[in-house]
């Protein structure tokens, strides 16, 4: 009885859909995605908007507003050439040390990338998590997910090494429209990065690290 009621009101719910969908506005399947054409057919009425680099050479001026306040700025000129970044050629650097930067204009690599961030924990040889001597219980202690924010002096921080890893250049002529506005917290936040030594870990929840 139970399960044949179970059939009755899925029949109906059933029926109720169909009557919905015959009485709703069809939606095309053209209409759905970016492409606006068939999607059975590949013929040459489909293609895609071509990927469109600046082509500006470094040192042309060009520069690009922030997405938000401390967004990795976006690669306002040509890196034909510099990529991609290995070990013992990256030219990102040669440009944008703060030593060199000023002199050719570009803007000098920030506070945060002469910064460690990595957690203060590490594997003993017998693989007990250790932080400063002392065996650690990640789930019991805060020592065991503390991160250690350690200035690296005037030495690039390897994790900041490959930049295109946050850095990429922008595509003009873009496919959808960028409707988001952002709202910077600092005076000249769509220009600049405001993140310094002092203002490193305001905000964050850290045990500073040894
Ligand atoms: C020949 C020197 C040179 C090299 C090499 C170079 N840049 Fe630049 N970069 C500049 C200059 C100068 C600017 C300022 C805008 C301009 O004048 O083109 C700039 C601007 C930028 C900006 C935007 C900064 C801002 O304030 O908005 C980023 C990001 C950037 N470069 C990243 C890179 C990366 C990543 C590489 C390596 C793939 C690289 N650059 C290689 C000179 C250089
Ligand atoms: C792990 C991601 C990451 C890597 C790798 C990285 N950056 Fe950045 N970069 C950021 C972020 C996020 C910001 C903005 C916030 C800040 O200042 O830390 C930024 C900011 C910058 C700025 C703007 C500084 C300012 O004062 O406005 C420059 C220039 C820059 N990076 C250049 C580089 C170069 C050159 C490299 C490679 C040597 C590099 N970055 C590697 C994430 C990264």
């Amino acid at each position: 009885m139970k399960i044949i009621s179970k059939i009755t009101i899925g029949l109906a719910t059933a029926a109720l859909l169909t009557v919905g969908c015959s009485t709703a506005k069809s939606v095309s399947e053209e209409s759905l995605g970016l492409r606006k054409t068939n999607l059975y057919v590949e013929s040459n009425a489909t293609h895609g908007d071509a990927t469109k680099y600046g082509t500006g050479a470094a040192g042309s001026g060009h520069k690009i507003q922030r997405a938000f306040q401390d967004a990795p700025p976006m690669i306002p000129h040509d890196t034909e050439g510099m990529t991609p970044i290995t070990r013992d050629n990256n030219q990102c650097v040669s440009c944008h040390m703060p030593e060199v930067a000023v002199s050719v204009g570009a803007t000098p690599v920030p506070a945060s990338h002469f910064t460690t961030f990595r957690p203060a924990v590490a594997l003993s040889k017998d693989g007990k998590l250790m932080n400063n001597g002392e065996v650690v219980d990640p789930a019991a202690s805060s020592k065991g997910n503390a991160i250690s924010i350690k200035s690296n002096g005037d030495k690039l921080s390897g994790t900041r090494f490959n930049c295109t890893q946050c850095h990429a250049p922008q595509s003009e002529g873009l496919a959808v429209e960028n409707n988001f506005k952002p709202v910077y917290t600092s005076k000249d936040g769509a220009n600049r990065s405001s993140w310094n030594g002092a203002k490193m870990t305001e905000g964050l929840n850290t045990v500073e690290g040894k």
